[in-house]
């Protein structure tokens, strides 16, 4: 497969060189780092692979941008010469925030070692988490300059969390657990940042085909798509807002959310204003409402009346297009050979996610509205949250696919490109050839 961005046996013997150190490549620093991202066709998740353990094996993991932290089984075929367990009261255990000290009596094994801190890695697909040994061992990826992979790098002592076999329930066979990009000291980008001295930066991209890769950079641009497109000259910018009340399955009172707000204001479909109950727009004191982003749920999910109001308006806007009869999870389909093509997908009305100001917005257009459900047939690919879910608008993959979005944690800010089909370009145009 032409997105693999490099070949295992390559590694390793790449690797060899680095363990036994040579100046050269000791002393190498990179810009940033890359990591792939493709799309399972049958559970619509984003998967990304790290290279972990001793012997170095790849590990492929379900992306999810909220997550706390790397979470991996540990209890099948963990084989490692360089695990540690994080033991209590340790700086690690510190950094981690973990507040609790585990005991374990089948051990020593990875995953089960006395005197450990833990914490609780969450499948987020099902909203399940356990407890697990936070533990350290070496991880590899690729460096990059922003156009192509570099010379592979090590992080010796990452940092992660132990999850179990049963965790793994949901995600699709073959991934190991989850890693986790939210706002934490321990999430992939911090541990990135604070080992290669990166600017607080990463950015997903996000393709919408399973058969080529998207993209994640880490440390900060240049973010070169082919041919010779450098999509962090040309980014839209929105505070990020922080939910003070955590939004995991399971936390500690007083932890606020590891998840990415944004303050969506008001929403509009083919520049009309839907009326709506703003009140479910902003965070509430328990942390309820407000609108996210996120790599897990694979389509857009709204708040009952904020749901009706939009599909209503869209359907009116799209009224001259005969409907046909709706497939689950969606409610608005029509008949697509009634609809045109644009360079940005089908020609449906534009919806505004309308952020700080009037003339701030997300557009979402028809490749990253609508969903090619069957042969003739398109939905509104967006679905019911219910009267009172958590959150009051998540917006989830297909909305996020072609789009390249940044996470400036320094200066909180997102940073989002709109669709890259307007540049002729895709997520899957980073050019993942390794130089011979
Ligand atoms: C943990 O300590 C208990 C009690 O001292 C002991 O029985 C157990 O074998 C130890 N477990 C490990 C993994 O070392
Ligand atoms: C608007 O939403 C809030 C928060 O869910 C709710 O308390 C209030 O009753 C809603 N107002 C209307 C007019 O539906
Ligand atoms: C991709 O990068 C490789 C070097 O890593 C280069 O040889 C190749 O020409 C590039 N492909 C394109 C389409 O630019």
């Amino acid at each position: 497969m032409a997105s693999i961005p490099f070949h295992f046996l390559v590694l390793c013997s790449i690797i060899l060189s680095i363990t036994f150190p040579i100046p050269s490549q000791a002393s190498f620093r990179p810009k940033a780092v890359v990591l792939p991202v493709t799309k399972d066709s049958s559970t619509l998740q984003y998967l990304t692979t790290l290279y972990q353990r001793t012997p170095l094996v790849p590990v492929k993991l379900t992306l999810d941008l909220g997550g706390k932290f790397l979470w991996v089984d540990c209890n099948r075929g963990y084989s490692s010469s360089s695990y540690s367990p994080a033991r209590c009261r340790s700086t690690q255990c510190s950094l981690a925030g973990s507040k609790i000290c585990i005991s374990c009596f089948t051990g020593p094994l990875p995953g089960c070692n006395n005197n450990t801190c833990g914490l609780s890695p969450d499948n987020t697909v099902t909203r399940t988490s356990t407890d697990g040994e936070v533990a350290r061992d070496v991880v590899v990826v690729r460096s990059t300059d922003g156009s192509i992979p570099g010379p592979v790098v090590s992080v010796p002592k990452f940092l992660f969390t132990c999850g179990a076999t049963f965790l793994l329930q949901g995600l699709p066979s073959g991934v190991q657990g989850m890693a986790g990009l939210g706002r934490t000291r321990i999430s992939l980008h911090s541990q990135f940042s604070a080992s290669f001295s990166f600017d607080r930066k990463f950015a997903i991209c996000l393709s919408s085909s399973s058969t080529s890769s998207g993209v994640a950079f880490f440390g900060g641009g240049p973010y070169m798509m082919l041919p010779g497109i450098d999509v962090s000259k040309s980014l839209i910018y929105t505070p990020l807002i922080i939910n003070p009340v955590s939004t995991a399955s399971s936390y500690f009172a007083g932890e606020p959310s590891t998840e990415y707000f944004i303050g969506v204001k008001s929403i509009k479909v083919n520049g009309k204003q839907v009326p709506l109950n703003a009140s479910l727009l902003s965070i509430g004191k328990e942390g309820n409402g407000g609108t996210k982003i996120s790599t897990v749920n694979p389509y857009t999910v709204m708040q009952t009346s904020i749901y009706k109001a939009v599909v209503g308006a869209f359907v009116k806007e799209l009224s001259q297009v005969r409907r046909v009869a709706p497939v689950k999870p969606f409610r608005a389909c029509f008949d697509s050979n009634s609809i045109g093509s644009t360079r940005v997908g089908p020609g449906v009305p534009q919806i505004d996610l309308v952020l700080q100001s009037s003339s701030v917005y997300w557009r979402i257009f028809g490749a990253n509205s609508m969903v090619q459900v069957k042969e003739g047939v398109l939905c509104l690919g967006f679905v019911d949250g219910g009267l009172s879910p958590t959150t009051s608008i998540v917006i989830g993959g297909h909305q996020l696919e072609d789009n390249l979005l940044q996470f400036d944690l320094a200066t909180s800010r997102l940073g989002f490109s709109s669709s890259l089909l307007f540049r002729q370009t895709t997520c899957s145009n980073f050019n993942f050839t390794t130089k011979a």
